[in-house]
């Protein structure tokens, strides 16, 4: 039987590409609606992770799965990093942190636009254990956005092992390279073993 765990992620697409990545390894059951959204205000992507599963495990009894994931730019010192999703303020649209992204890397040549993107993935279980795992992605920032999948930063992420394309020009071959995919794909190595 296939391990069961809650998704502990409010974002739709961020469910849609775990339960890509994780079909037939996993029985991922939805997050219960009426959970309000969690405050990431953690330090970390691991702190925000944990925030999010635990919550999540306290309210269903059930072990969580969680994701927090993280765009570092060099070039910005690591910005936006743990702020990613509010980088161009609270309540930002996925539109507004990449236009600001852009602006913020305005004249900067393409050797100076590196980049990744990194997810901490973690299970927080009943019994007060839990498993984390991580997933790097390197690459850079275009100059401007290409491509309609994916969500977030993806129309301008190249990343070094594509043939050139961003994220949102790859469709589901995203999951095989992405921090996401190896994120998720490493945590269930560890929670076969
Ligand atoms: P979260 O805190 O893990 O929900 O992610 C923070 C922000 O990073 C999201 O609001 C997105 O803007 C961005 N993000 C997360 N994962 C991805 C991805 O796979 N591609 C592009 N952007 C992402």
């Amino acid at each position: 039987m296939l391990p069961e765990l809650v998704v502990a992620s409010a974002n739709p697409d961020k469910v849609k590409e775990i339960s890509s990545v994780l079909e037939g390894l996993v029985t991922l059951i939805p997050r219960p609606s009426h959970v309000p959204d969690v405050v990431e205000d953690g330090d970390t992507l691991e702190d925000n992770a944990r925030l999010k599963a635990q919550a999540i495990l306290k309210a269903t009894g059930i072990a969580a799965l969680s994701d927090d994931t993280g765009l570092s730019v060099d070039v910005l010192g690591g910005e936006p990093g743990v702020h990613s999703a509010r980088y161009s303020g609270e309540n930002a649209t996925y539109e507004e942190n990449v236009e600001k992204l852009l602006r913020s890397l305005d004249g900067v040549p393409p050797r100076l636009r590196t980049a990744r993107f990194k997810t901490v993935a973690m299970i927080c279980y009943p019994d007060g254990s839990e498993i984390i795992a991580t997933g790097v992605v390197e690459g850079m920032i275009s100059e401007s956005r290409k491509g309609v999948e994916g969500f977030g930063y993806d129309p301008v992420f190249i990343p070094y092992e594509g043939d050139g394309s961003s994220f949102a020009e790859m469709g589901e071959e995203k999951h095989r390279i992405s921090h996401r995919g190896r994120a998720l794909r490493n945590l269930v190595e560890m929670i076969s073993n």
